[in-house]
């Protein structure tokens, strides 16, 4: 009998083959209970970069309205797309506007791609700095999260950097007068500012060499950079103890005992354990190191701390904002395509040449002053960005949108983005010929 059970037909390894495959790559099956929940977060190498379980707070769409993982959708849309540019594009002043004119034509999707790119790039920018207005209205910035603000800034800075950096690269009048604008701006900065458009330009004026650092800071440095500096900040996230949120979401749910002394012998890395989970003997459990680690998360069992498994909780919403995120870009390709002008005539600029977009509020600072428009008050921008959760201390408002405690630091960052957000309009819709004032209707 045992013969019959045991004998292994000699294909047997065939059909075995995609079970095989699978479990090797996938060591759980789908999760049923709370141990494989809490398993198999920790042992998928994607799903291990979030925590196992995660507070009911951090989940709420309206809290974070997922803006931080918008961003990072995008950027990871740029990348691909980005790189399927590559196969195409050529930073030759002789060819790269042809090379555009082929991805319109004959290429196929190339228009689709290109406008894919671009949308993203200009959506990326903008959700950033919706998601900074976020982090700073929730107070979020304070301790322990003041470093990865500061992070986030210089990923604020990086984007814009990156999406100025790709706008010349199609080569037409918009790309090459937009950047002309730009990059003058940046020589209006006292002592260095002549060196710092030379380093850009590698030229007195756009051209060639331009071309080539612009696309080189924008296809690898750049991106190399901004990846690291967002490991980081999604490690950060983890280590400041998962999202903020008020101090009384945790107060619903008791401090858990300090751990047992014999327990502390069992795992050096435990720190504390629920009272719930002393009341279980622990040397029957059998729970792999992500159960007992207590970070602000990671739990054994149902215990009441306000948090719940990332498998599913977590992971449906992140696909959520994923679909949304690859929804918008698609629908808003299919009907806006990327704009390209005529092919670059350095005898015909524009009147007026304007920077892009988001660099519009500057270049309308410029026009009262080119010094503090340029490189004054935005140098004193970014440095006061730095600092604010230095300066603003006080353990208070934190994981509130708009909390009352707040109402001055608030105010103050909203007269800053409502005054920026005005001299950009002013700037896109309401210049004209010579920077005159023009009404747009
Ligand atoms: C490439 C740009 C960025 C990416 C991909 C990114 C991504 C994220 C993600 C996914 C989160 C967690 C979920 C969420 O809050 O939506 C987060 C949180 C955070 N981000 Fe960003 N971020 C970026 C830029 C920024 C900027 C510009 C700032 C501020 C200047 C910032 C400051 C923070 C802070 C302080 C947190 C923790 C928030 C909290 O605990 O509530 N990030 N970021």
């Amino acid at each position: 009998m045992s013969n019959q059970t045991t004998e292994r037909r000699p294909w047997s390894f065939l059909t075995e083959l995609p079970a095989n495959v699978w479990h090797s790559i996938f060591r759980n099956p789908l999760p049923q209970s709370d141990v494989g929940r809490s398993s198999t977060s920790f042992t998928n190498f994607f799903l291990h970069i979030q925590p196992v379980k995660v507070h009911r707070h951090s989940l709420r769409l309206t809290y974070t309205w997922g803006l931080g993982l918008m961003a990072f959708f995008l950027f990871l849309i740029l990348s691909v797309t980005g790189v399927l540019l590559m196969f195409y594009y050529v930073p030759s002043t002789t060819q790269a506007y042809d090379r555009m004119l082929d991805l319109r034509g004959t290429v196929a999707f190339g228009i689709f791609l290109r406008n894919m790119h671009r949308w993203a790039a200009h959506g990326m920018v903008a959700v950033v700095f919706l998601h900074m207005c976020r982090v700073f209205l929730t107070g979020a910035y304070k301790r322990p999260r003041e470093f990865n603000w500061v992070l986030g800034v210089g990923l604020f800075l990086l984007t814009m950097f990156a999406s100025f950096t790709g706008y010349l690269l199609p080569w037409d009048q918009l790309a090459f007068w937009a950047i002309t604008v730009g990059t003058s701006i940046a020589s209006y900065a006292p002592v260095f500012g002549k060196d710092v458009k030379f380093l850009l330009l590698g030229d007195a004026s756009v051209g060639q060499e331009a071309l080539l650092r612009f696309y080189v800071l924008h296809v690898a440095v750049l991106p190399l950079i901004m990846s690291v500096l967002v490991a980081v900040h999604f490690w950060r996230v983890r280590k400041d103890g998962g999202l903020s949120r008020p101090p009384e979401e945790d107060e619903k749910f008791p401090e858990p005992e300090p751990i047992a002394a014999a327990a502390a012998a069992d795992a050096s890395v435990v720190t504390t354990v629920s009272a719930v989970t002393l009341k279980a003997p622990l040397e029957k459990k059998t729970y792999g190191i992500q159960g007992i680690v207590r970070g602000p998360f990671t739990k054994i069992g149902n215990v009441p701390d306000g948090s719940v498994f990332s498998w599913p909780n977590l992971l449906l919403l992140e696909l959520l904002v994923f679909l949304v995120t690859v929804a918008g870009v698609l629908i808003v390709s299919m009907y806006f395509n990327a704009p390209l002008e005529e092919p670059v005539n350095i005898m015909h600029p524009p009147n007026p040449a304007k920077a892009p977009w988001y660099f519009l509020g500057l270049q309308e600072m410029v026009s009262y002053s080119a010094f503090w428009g340029g490189v004054g008050i935005p140098t004193i921008e970014v440095i006061l960005l730095l600092l604010v959760p230095y300066l603003d201390r006080k353990p208070v408002g934190v994981g509130k949108w708009f909390a009352k405690e707040r109402l001055l630091a608030n105010s103050l960052f909203m007269t800053f983005v409502v005054v920026n957000i005005v001299l950009m309009v002013v700037g896109t819709f309401f210049r004209g010929p010579n920077w005159e004032f023009v009404s747009p209707w």
